[in-house]
C-alpha cells in the first residue's frame, strides 16, 4: 500500500445561522463531526451518503476552500486547516476539483483554449510559446481534438463540457482531485465514458481521487475504499470489495438493500431506511442514525459510537458492531 497523501484529522465545519438587526448567531448547522481519514497516494476514495450528509463540505474543506472549523489536514507536512489564502497559494495547484456543474467553473464569454490557458499561464506550466502544444495535448487527453479550442461552453455537449472541466482541473498538473458528483448530471452511457477518462488519467498521472457520488453501483467498481456518511459524520469506511461484501453499519446496510443487485446478501435481508434525515441544526444526541435505526437502544441515545476497525482497515461506527462478521443486536420492536 502506498504513503497517505493526506491525512486528516477530526475535521469539523459548522454553518453558523446569522439573524435579527447585529447578525447574531441563532444556530448552527452540523455539517462535518470528527472526520478522520489518511487519503492514500494513487487512490480513489468515494463518499457517499444521503443529500446533505456532509459530502461536499469534506471535499471542500480538504481543500481549505471552506475555512475548518476544527481539525487538520496534513499535505506536504503542513496543516492546510491553518492556512489563509496567500498561505494556501503553493498548494492550490496540486489540489484540484471537478463539480458536477461545469458551467459554474467555465465562463461563457471564454473559448475552451482561453479557458484552459488560464491556469497554465497562472502557475506559469508553460512559456506563452509552448502554450498551443500544451493545450492540443490537454485536450487529447481528455479525448477532445484541437479543434474544441476555439469553441465556447455553450456550443459542447455535457460531456464535453465536462471533459473541459477535467481539462482545467489537469492543466494544474496536479496530484489530488476532488471528483464532487462529477459524473451525476450526465447521461448514463456519457457517465460511463468519463469514469473510464478519470481512470485512464489517474493511472497516467499517478491521480489520487475523492470521489463524492450517490450512486453506489458507480462507487463500487472505481474505488479502491469507500467512506459512507451520515449526517456529518463518518458511518462506515471499508474497502470497496470489503463494503459491498460484508457492509456492516445498519445505515450503510439500508442504503445497499435500495441497490438490490449491489449486494444480494443485504438484498436478502432488507432494511428499508425510516424516515426522513433528522436536521443538521440540531442532529440527535449519541450516534446520529438511532431516530431510523432498527437496531437502536439507550446506549445508542447516549453515546456516540466511536468509529472502530472490526477488520483490516474496516472501520465501523456502531455499537452493535464488534466484529467483522456479526451485527449482535436483533432488532427492537417499536
Ligand atoms: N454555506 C452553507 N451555509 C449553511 N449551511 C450549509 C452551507 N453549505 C452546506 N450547508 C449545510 O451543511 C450540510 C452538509 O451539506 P453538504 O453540501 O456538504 O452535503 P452533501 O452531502 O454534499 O449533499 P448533496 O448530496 O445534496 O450534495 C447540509 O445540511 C447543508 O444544508
Ligand atoms: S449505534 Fe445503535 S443506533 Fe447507531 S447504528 Fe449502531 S445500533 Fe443503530
Ligand atoms: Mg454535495
Amino acid at each position: 500500500m502506498n504513503a497517505p497523501l493526506i491525512t486528516i484529522e477530526n475535521l469539523k465545519k459548522r454553518f453558523d445561522i446569522r439573524m435579527g438587526a447585529f447578525g447574531e448567531k441563532a444556530a448552527s448547522v452540523h455539517a462535518l463531526d470528527d472526520f478522520t481519514a489518511d487519503i492514500i497516494e494513487g487512490e480513489t476514495f468515494s463518499l457517499v451518503g444521503e443529500s446533505g450528509c456532509g459530502k461536499s463540505t469534506t471535499g471542500f474543506c480538504i481543500l481549505n476552500l471552506q475555512r475548518p472549523s476544527g481539525g487538520r489536514v496534513i499535505y506536504k507536512g503542513t496543516d492546510l486547516a491553518t492556512l489563509d489564502e496567500d498561505g494556501m497559494r503553493p498548494f492550490r495547484r496540486d489540489l484540484q476539483i471537478v463539480f458536477q456543474d461545469p458551467y459554474s467553473t467555465l465562463n461563457p464569454r471564454m473559448t475552451i483554449g482561453e479557458a484552459l490557458s488560464e491556469p497554465i499561464l497562472f502557475h506559469g506550466l508553460a512559456t506563452k510559446a509552448e502554450l498551443p502544444a500544451r493545450l492540443t495535448r490537454l485536450l487529447a487527453d481528455v479525448g477532445l481534438s484541437q479543434r474544441f479550442a476555439s469553441r465556447y461552453p455553450h456550443e459542447l455537449s455535457g460531456g464535453q463540457r465536462q471533459r473541459v472541466a477535467i481539462a482545467r482541473a489537469l492543466a494544474c498538473e496536479p496530484r489530488f482531485i476532488v471528483c464532487d458528483e462529477a459524473i451525476s448530471a450526465l447521461d448514463v452511457s456519457v457517465q460511463a465514458q468519463i469514469l473510464n477518462l478519470l481512470l485512464d488519467l489517474q493511472e497516467k498521472y499517478k491521480l489520487t481521487y475523492l470521489f463524492i457520488a450517490h450512486d453506489l453501483a458507480v462507487v463500487r467498481h472505481i474505488s479502491d475504499r469507500v467512506g459512507v456518511m451520515y449526517l456529518g459524520r463518518l458511518a462506515e469506511l471499508a474497502p470497496a470489495q470489503a463494503l459491498f461484501a460484508t457492509p456492516l453499519h445498519p445505515y450503510t446496510r439500508a442504503l445497499l438493500s435500495a441497490v438490490p443487485e449491489a449486494n444480494p446478501h443485504a438484498a436478502q435481508t432488507r432494511q428499508r431506511l425510516q424516515g426522513e434525515v433528522p436536521s443538521p441544526l440540531n442532529p440527535p444526541s449519541g450516534c446520529r442514525f438511532h431516530t431510523r435505526c432498527p437496531l437502536a437502544r439507550d446506549t445508542c441515545r447516549a453515546t456516540v459510537p466511536p468509529l472502530r476497525e472490526v477488520a483490516p482497515g474496516h472501520r465501523v461506527a456502531c455499537h452493535a458492531v464488534t466484529s467483522a462478521t456479526t451485527t449482535n443486536w436483533e432488532p427492537v420492536s417499536a
